[in-house]
């Protein structure tokens, strides 16, 4: 599958609706976030990117990067479609963020991320590391916040 995967932003409204839809089956219906939580305003807000990671022309993982051209961005709504997780997708998602946040951001920048404790061993693989030990509910779900310094 590796060979096929493309992560780029995404273009169309119809590209968009399509990682709304992911992000409802694994954050609402998977993970019972509140649907009025689930959206919010930096998903219109100017300087937010929707990313998307495609198996040809499938969108099988999501996420956005909000806090573009700053020194922080926030990587957010990590979300890989549960028939392809294990395989390396949300790896090469996040490592797309990074590739496109480089392209955008004010360097030396860091990458910021509250990520749900469940995911923080795929995060450490990735190079992030803990802000702190606050451990936080967020919708329900704990949560510590996480880093990576990109240059
Ligand atoms: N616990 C421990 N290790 C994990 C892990 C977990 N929950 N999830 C992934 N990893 C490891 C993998 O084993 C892999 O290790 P390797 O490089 O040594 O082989 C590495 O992290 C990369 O994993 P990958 O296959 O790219 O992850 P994925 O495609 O399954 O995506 C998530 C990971 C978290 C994005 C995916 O499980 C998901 O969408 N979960 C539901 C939504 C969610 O929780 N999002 C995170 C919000 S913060």
């Amino acid at each position: 599958m590796e060979k096929h995967l493309t992560v780029r932003p995404l273009i169309s409204g119809e590209e968009l609706e399509a990682a709304f839809r992911l992000r409802y089956r694994v954050f609402v219906e998977e993970q019972n976030v509140p649907v009025e939580r689930e959206r919010d305003e930096d998903d219109g807000a100017a300087d937010t990117v929707h990313i998307g990671c495609f198996d040809k022309e499938n969108l099988i993982g999501t996420a956005r990067i909000t806090g573009c051209n700053t020194r922080i961005i926030h990587i957010g709504r990590v979300a890989v479609d549960k028939a392809y997780r294990g395989f390396g997708v949300g790896r090469r998602l996040i490592e797309g963020c990074e590739r496109i946040a480089t392209s955008v951001a004010v360097k030396p920048f860091t990458i910021v991320l509250g990520a749900q404790l469940h995911a923080e061993p795929f995060y450490l693989k990735i190079g992030y590391v803990r802000v702190n030990n606050h451990i936080y509910q967020d919708a329900g779900i704990d949560h510590v916040d996480m880093k990576k310094d990109m240059v």
